[in-house]
């Protein structure tokens, strides 16, 4: 006689009402930070080749793109600059220019939406001429971590000036956070949040991105302040150092390959816990759509979703557009 089942979980799947009912993990427009890059011109709109439905706007039709985010209920948004080669020197001196693309188009931003939420972001590879987040030293190609703080912490003050809400340091150089918080608060910016990125992996996925910002390095990778993608435990002593530096929310880059340590940072702090949704993840996702391999927007949802469930409050995600179209449709 086979042995009939005395639990039956499939009872809690057994209508759409139910499985709604029981659901555990559910995304909203809300959770979307919206990365978005900035050129320089006039009506410009240019997609990037290898990331499908996203463009380097300029600084005029940034402003038409974050009016129709808006409207979609999508109200934080990180930029990014593409900068012209020429204005790209070894210490990044463009990125504390009140008048350069960045920091007028970050103004302009918050003139015309006052109640967005910009979050920018701190390293010195859109601006260097060497293409990394620190400073280079010319004989031996080291990054120098103390000098580049200074760097740092300039690029964040003015960063605040221009209206930054949040200050996000992508740069992986040690004591940043703290830095960052001294330069902020000695400046009359204590209301100014710092989202660190906590857990920022050397990572392969971040091809397009700098595809999209012409930022590769030009020498070297970026392996000395970019953690191993083997590594768990130093992404929690990293955790440790940013919250004792005084970090508001803390990030772990990029998500998908990362999920465990996003939920063992969840499992380890208090603070908020954010998630980047990296250019290439989103680049693969797209490639596969394209080819008619995947079903793109069934695997976007459930990509966003897997990393909320893994214990990410917020994604900064180049999805937040188009899954922000699907939410509304409910
Ligand atoms: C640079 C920075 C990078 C990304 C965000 N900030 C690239 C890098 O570290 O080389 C990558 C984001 C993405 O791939 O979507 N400090």
């Amino acid at each position: 006689m086979p042995i009939v089942p005395t639990h039956r979980p499939r009872r809690n799947r057994k209508s759409q009402v139910i499985r709604d009912m029981v659901q555990e993990t559910h995304l909203a427009t809300h959770d979307f930070i919206y990365p978005i890059f900035i050129t320089e011109g006039q009506n410009q709109q240019i997609e990037i080749k290898s990331m499908p439905g996203i463009h380097r706007f300029s600084a005029d039709r940034v402003i038409d793109e974050i009016g129709r985010c808006v409207e979609l209920g999508i109200k934080s948004f990180a930029p990014f600059p593409q900068v012209n080669e020429g204005l790209k020197d070894r210490l990044a001196r463009e990125s504390a220019n009140m008048e350069g693309l960045y920091l007028k188009t970050v103004a302009d931003i918050k003139r015309q939406f006052p109640e967005v939420v910009l979050m920018t972001d701190v390293a010195m590879d859109p601006y260097s001429s060497d293409g990394h987040d620190g400073i280079v030293d010319a004989e031996s190609g080291e990054i120098l971590n103390d000098a580049s703080l200074e760097v740092l912490g300039q690029m964040a003050l003015a960063q605040a000036r221009a209206g930054a809400d949040i200050i996000g340091p992508s740069d992986m150089m040690d004591g940043r956070v703290a830095w960052i918080r001294e330069v902020l608060d000695s400046n009359g910016f204590s209301g100014v949040s710092i989202m660190s990125y906590t857990a920022k992996y050397a990572s392969a996925f971040y091809g397009p991105f700098r595809d999209a910002l012409d930022s590769a390095p030009k020498k070297g990778d970026k392996k000395s302040y970019q953690m191993n993608p083997a590594n768990r435990r130093e992404a929690l002593r990293e955790l440790a150092l940013d919250e004792q530096e005084g970090a508001d929310m803390v990030m772990i880059k990029p998500a998908l390959s990362y999920l465990d340590v996003i939920r063992e940072v969840r499992d380890n702090t208090q603070l908020p816990v954010t998630a980047y949704n990296v250019s290439g993840e989103y680049a693969m996702v797209k490639a596969a759509a394209q080819q008619g391999w995947l079903d793109g927007e069934k695997t976007m949802m459930e990509v966003l979703t897997s990393i909320k469930r893994a214990g990410a409050d917020a994604i900064l995600t180049y999805f937040a557009k188009e899954a922000a179209e699907v939410l509304r449709r409910g």
